[in-house]
């Protein structure tokens, strides 16, 4: 080797050296600072060592993974000595946003006591190893994989009933409201979504993933945001366009649940039919028409009976209610949990006077779309429709 390839080596090294010493001080720093910013609720919670999350999950075993996000993975596992059943979730070590977003839960999810809400047990915080949120277990499964996955002879894998779904909604709105209008300061979700509701074994409902959750001053006043995080088709127009975040965020999203759990459809499908690829811009049309077109949104899977056809009638207006495209229109999560219950008058027949059922920019923008067809193929495109303008500087999470 020649002189000058080895003094080029060794700067090589040196350099690594320091970049290495460096990396592990910001390291530690990063560390340092999340400790400080969580300990007003560290007491609060159970600290577990890392070698208790090893054991809990043995290793974290293929075989005990419950599911996976856009920054973490979830393993099913057993601590202390009572054996208690927890899904420990175990942030990406490489992500920058897995430490934001281990705060952002910590904090809001050890605030929350609600029997619709998952509730956290503790954490482990590991410098080498990384950062992990303790929850109880919930034994039920998502909502995801209840309406959307394909069964695999699962024993109690049967179609969701009527009045599960039904159970499903009210406890979700009752966990809505609690996060908006039951606690200190509200709470916006930021990412409601069958995917993070969890079914207990009697099929009560309970929200899980506050990894987008924030406070915000109050209800029904909106803030700004320069980052849209969120996942398509749940994204309400006014965030989605100009990043404005207040409580209706979540009621627009709750309602894309609703027409899940109407429809048994997902919110954006390409290998649908034309026209029928995004469920808000489907089903919209048909809220508006009244009951004869109930057969034609329910999931087929399902039975319309006497029995449960005016709980099925309130949906369909609940959900009709939560996608209004206009955010100060949209009626807050305790209006539209009235609907569901039947305490007050159909929310409908109040509105349509007020121009309610002015969707026609919706469909304007619908047949525009219709025109590019090759674009409609692609799942950006799909999430997109009824979107009149998008800001090129907004970045989605696909979660
Ligand atoms: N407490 C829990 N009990 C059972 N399963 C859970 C629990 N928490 C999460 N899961 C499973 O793990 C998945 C991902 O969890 P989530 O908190 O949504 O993580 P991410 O932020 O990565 O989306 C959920 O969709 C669910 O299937
Ligand atoms: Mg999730």
């Amino acid at each position: 080797m020649s002189s000058s390839a080895a003094a080029t080596v060794l700067m090589v090294n040196l350099d690594n050296g320091l970049c290495e010493s460096k990396a592990k001080e910001l390291k530690w720093r990063r560390f340092e600072s999340l400790e400080r910013s969580i300990s007003p609720m560290a007491h609060t919670l159970v600290r577990f060592s890392y070698g208790e999350i090893l054991a809990a999950t043995r290793n974290f075993s293929k075989g005990r993974v419950l599911g996976r996000g856009a920054l973490s993975c979830v393993f099913r596992g057993r601590v202390g000595i009572l054996r208690t059943a927890v899904a420990i979730k175990r942030l990406d070590k490489e992500d920058k946003e897995s430490s934001k977003a281990f705060c952002r839960e910590l904090m809001i999810s050890s605030s929350l006591q609600n029997p619709n809400v998952t509730p956290l047990v503790g954490f482990c915080i590991d410098p080498e190893e990384g950062l992990f949120l303790v929850y109880k277990y919930v034994s039920g499964g998502s909502l995801e994989r209840h309406l959307h996955e394909k069964k695999r002879g699962v024993k109690g894998s049967a179609t969701l009933s009527w009045s599960v779904r039904h159970k499903v909604a009210i406890g979700i709105a009752e966990a809505i409201a609690y996060l908006h209008n039951g606690t200190e300061r509200c709470i916006v979700h930021r990412d409601i979504k069958p995917s993070n509701i969890l079914l207990s074994s009697n099929k009560t409902a309970k929200l899980c993933d506050f990894g987008l959750a924030t406070w915000t001053s109050a209800p029904s006043i909106p803030f700004l945001c320069k980052t849209v995080k969120g996942t398509f088709g749940y994204l309400a127009p006014e965030y989605f366009q100009h990043g404005k975040i207040s409580d209706k965020t979540d009621v627009y999203a709750f309602g894309v649940v609703l027409l899940e759990l109407i429809t048994g459809r997902k919110p954006i499908e390409a290998r649908r039919p034309q026209g029928e690829e995004n469920l808000v811009l489907w089903a919209k049309p048909l809220l508006h028409k009244g009951k004869g077109t109930i057969e034609e949104l329910l999931d087929p899977r399902l039975k319309c009976t006497l029995r449960n056809s005016s709980q099925i009638t309130r949906m369909i207006e609940a959900a009709a209610a939560c996608i209004t495209s206009e955010e100060s229109r949209r009626p807050s999560i305790c209006e539209i949990m009235a609907i569901l219950k039947g305490e007050q008058e159909p929310f409908l027949s109040k509105r349509k006077k007020s121009g309610f059922l002015g969707n026609g920019l919706v469909i304007d923008c619908y047949s525009q779309l219709q025109q590019t067809n090759s674009e409609m193929k692609s799942h950006l495109a799909l999430a997109m429709l009824g979107v009149s303008e998008f800001e090129e500087d907004d970045h989605l999470y696909c979660r």
